[in-house]
């Protein structure tokens, strides 16, 4: 065996620490990194607190988080300038005013979960990590999932947990979360993401398609409140749930029966011509059943009343029969008018069996679906607002759809008997599935 001496073992160990920082590609020489400190610190004083950031917490992140880290090395120089930086995949690292902006909205206090949507480079959870308890963040490209998961777990921050998915869904596992921060503009507020803020938590997302805000949400007994901040530009949320939108035709509000004699003639139809529906018609009966006056044509939010404006049911379309759509699930979002694509499937004959061969599924064209958020109520209301409140503000939504049914010459009837689980499973939503209204040409 060779011996050396101490000195030389230690000579030899400097030699081997002093190449492999200069081999490296990412370590900073020593000058380089005092340079790259000092951008930092003019970062933080011209763009950040001279434009009126003052959260001392956030300040101090941001001087500790080294920002060139997350762009390719060949924009180290640019890292710290003022505006936003390409990453690769299409995607950006946001200008650090706006980084700083969006994490002041959110007023953290140390002790919160916090959900990002659109990782990019890991940037921003970082940054959020240094100031919260927990950080859980979703990224739709993978490669770039891939990159900031190994980038940040190498940095060392534990309190990163970096998912590979659609951000439009949330994370329904983790949620509830008393922070959510949207790095990506969706043309919308996405439910999933509605649904998944803690009762007084926060949201910061910008929203709009070529002209966006930064807006700020927040939950306050079970309902949401906006405000705009400023214009801002982001690049747009992708996903098949944001892409995958059919806009619905604005509702007619003058048909060819009255109010009296729809009522008059309205009765529970449960047999159908094998015709389809349009389009038109069944989105014309889903705005009946609880859509957003969106022109305020009449003042009122929406068609059917509901114990204290909560709304706490989800309304879904499965399309047997229906000229412009795929058989399938959809999702209606009453305040966009659109349609969301849930599930391509043919789901007549599970529906059949599920609701004990009643009969009336074997023609109909399409059904209604009333999806329970309960939480909603429950926050408000306690108990009275689950076991009572909930089920009132269906009933009401069902008759207008009875009512716009007979005046289009369609067929109805409410449907309260199937089998709960077994219809959970056949649609897969996680909600509980309470009332079922199918639809069909009356013969
Ligand atoms: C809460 C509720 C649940 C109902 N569930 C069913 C059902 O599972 N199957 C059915 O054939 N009719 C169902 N109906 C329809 C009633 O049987 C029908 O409204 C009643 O007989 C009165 O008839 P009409 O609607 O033609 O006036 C339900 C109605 C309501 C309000």
């Amino acid at each position: 065996m060779i011996k050396f001496r101490k000195s030389t073992l230690i000579l030899f160990c400097l030699i081997f620490y002093f190449a492999c920082r200069v081999l490296s590609d990412d370590t900073p020489g020593e000058k380089e990194s005092a340079q790259l400190t000092q951008k930092r610190e003019m970062m933080i004083k011209y763009q950040i607190k001279a434009r009126g950031i003052k959260d001392k917490r956030l300040l101090k992140a941001m001087q500790k988080v080294q920002r060139h880290l997350f762009v390719p090395k060949s924009l180290w120089d640019q890292a710290y300038n003022d505006y936003p930086l390409p990453i690769g995949e299409g995607q950006t690292i946001s200008q650090p005013y706006i980084v700083a902006l969006m994490t002041e909205l959110l007023e953290l206090k140390g002790k919160e979960k916090v959900l990002e949507i659109g990782t990019g480079s890991g940037y921003q959870a970082a940054v959020l990590s240094e100031l919260c308890k927990e950080v859980y963040t979703i990224e739709i490209v993978p490669a770039l999932a891939r990159a900031s998961k190994k980038l940040l777990k190498e940095m060392g921050y534990k309190n990163v947990h970096v998912f590979e998915g659609d951000g439009y869904l949330g994370l329904e596992k983790q949620a509830p979360f008393e922070g959510i921060i949207v790095t990506c503009a969706p043309p919308y507020v996405p439910k999933p993401l509605k649904d998944q803020l803690k009762e007084g938590g926060r949201m910061v997302i910008p929203v709009g398609e070529t002209y966006q805000e930064l807006k700020v949400l927040t939950k306050q007994k079970g309902k949401i409140k906006e405000k705009s901040i400023v214009p801002v530009r982001f690049v747009p949320m992708t996903g098949k749930y944001i892409e995958g939108k059919i806009q619905l035709p604005k509702p007619v509000l003058k048909g060819d029966m009255s109010v009296e004699e729809a009522m008059y003639k309205r009765r529970s139809v449960r047999d159908y011509t094998e015709e389809s529906l349009s389009l038109k018609e069944v989105s014309q009966l889903l705005w009946a059943a609880g859509g957003v006056n969106v022109d305020g044509i009449t003042g009122a939010s929406r068609t059917a009343p509901s114990a204290g404006g909560l709304y706490p049911y989800d309304l879904y379309l499965v399309a047997f029969n229906v000229k412009e759509l795929e058989k399938g699930l959809y999702e209606y979002v009453p305040e966009e008018n659109i349609l969301r694509h849930v599930k391509s499937a043919d789901l007549r004959a599970k529906i059949v069996q599920v609701t004990y061969f009643q009969g009336m599924f074997k023609k109909a064209a399409a059904m209604i679906v009333y999806a329970m958020d309960y939480a909603k109520v429950e926050a408000r209301y306690g108990s009275r607002g689950k076991t009572r409140y909930a089920h009132m503000d269906i009933g009401h939504s069902a008759e207008n759809v009875y009512l716009q049914c007979e005046s289009l010459g369609i067929g109805t009837v409410a449907v309260g008997s199937f089998d709960d689980r077994a219809m959970g499973k056949v649609l897969d939503i996680g909600k509980d599935i309470v009332y079922l209204l199918p639809l069909g040409k009356k013969k």
